[in-house]
């Protein structure tokens, strides 16, 4: 039998919603708030927003006939004065609950500490003029989570001007961007010269900034080397090496924290973030902001050993990329993937200053899907 040619049976109308055979042969259900909520004519085509008010139905909506014409589906509603017409292949989308394709859903590639010659590298100038460069960059950021921009400008508005073509900057209760310099009263071990183990920054906030910034404006002084590991290859490999580890780190939120004179911020996070297919997407760790557990103490008897095991794993060779960052360079990485560190340097030895700024995950995967994708409102 031709199923292109074959007549496409009635519609069946049920109490709550109809079935269709569609393009598999198989009759699919749909349900009538559904069908009505998503009628094309509900979407305004400026907004590009749903301008329906379901809402505002007086009664559950129920189809008073339903009809095959040509290559659609044709509603008349029962009740009100409307009908609607859904094209069959646009229907095709939605025959089984799935999400919607994402562009921005890329497998993650991990990367190890011999990653350093290989780290995706762009020049800042061409990402401003070339929106397809900016697609690449946003790209190994998904994949890789860890990118080297050159040839910045030398200025302070040279990083929000790079943030900007990911996102809006993304303030912390630190402010908009972060100088990091030694402080003669220092709030936070960034400020000091001393070495700074591999942590994720501000776990404390309850959504912590996604993608993080790192312009070098100077760097002259003795050590002061730049630590970076992929939390997604270690977590990874520990899964396999330490399955119960694992799942106590993946399932048990923790407290942390991050207080001084006028903020008090907390949290709860997982150590070990998995995505929607229950791959790992990242990490939240900080030694220095882990608050004193208020956990049940006997479930500390397996959570500390993972800690403890998982911690010294991020600092096995085999993982940590190590570099002496140079100015005019901005590392970008993955806030909640990339783990960063410093080793101590000594502060009368030269300058060394970094601006800090943020944005945020979800706004760098928007402004992929913009880049690559035609979405669904574009002419
Ligand atoms: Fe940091």
């Amino acid at each position: 039998m031709n199923v292109m040619t074959s007549p496409i049976a009635t519609p069946a109308l049920k109490d709550k919603g109809l079935e269709i055979a569609l393009s598999d042969g198989a009759s699919h259900y749909f349900n009538y708030f559904w069908l009505r909520d998503n009628c094309p004519s509900s979407f305004n085509a400026n907004t590009r927003e749903r301008s329906f008010d379901i809402f505002h139905l007086d009664a559950a909506p129920r189809a008073q006939t339903a009809e095959v014409v040509g290559d659609a589906l044709e509603i008349t509603w029962a009740g009100e004065e409307h009908v609607t017409r859904f094209p069959l292949d646009w229907l095709e989308a939605y025959k089984t609950p799935a999400r919607r394709p994402d562009p921005a859903d890329l497998p993650r590639k991990a990367w190890y500490g011999d990653h350093y010659p290989d780290v995706p590298r762009f020049s800042q100038p061409e990402l401003l003029a070339d929106p397809a460069l900016r697609a690449k960059w946003i790209e190994a950021m998904l994949v890789e989570g860890f990118v080297i921009l050159t040839d910045m400008p030398n200025s302070d508005a040279g990083i929000t001007e790079t943030a900007e073509m990911i996102g809006q900057v993304r303030p912390t209760f630190f402010g908009d961007y972060f100088d990091v310099k030694t402080h003669i009263n220092p709030t936070n071990t960034a400020y000091t010269a001393s070495a700074l183990e591999l942590h994720t920054d501000t776990p404390a906030e309850e959504h912590a900034p996604g993608v993080q910034f790192l312009h070098c404006r100077a760097n002259t002084v003795e050590g002061g080397y730049s630590l970076y590991a992929d939390g997604v290859a270690v977590a990874n490999d520990f899964r396999l090496r330490d399955p119960e580890g694992f799942k106590v780190l993946s399932e048990v939120p923790v407290p942390f924290f991050c207080e001084h004179d006028t903020y008090d911020m907390r949290s709860r996070q997982t150590i070990i973030e998995l995505d929607q297919h229950g791959e790992v997407s990242g990490l939240t760790i900080s030694q220095h902001m882990l608050d004193i557990s208020d956990l049940d103490q006997e479930l500390l008897d397996s959570w500390y050993p993972a800690f403890c095991r998982f911690g010294k794993m991020l600092q096995e060779e085999k993982y940590m990329m190590t570099f002496l960052m140079k100015a005019g360079e901005c590392m970008v990485f993955d806030n909640h993937r990339i783990v960063h560190g410093r080793a101590a340097y000594t502060a009368e030895s030269g300058d060394r200053y970094l601006r800090g700024c943020y944005t945020d995950r979800a706004e760098m995967r928007s402004t992929y899907r913009a880049l690559v994708s035609e979405g669904r409102f574009k002419k």
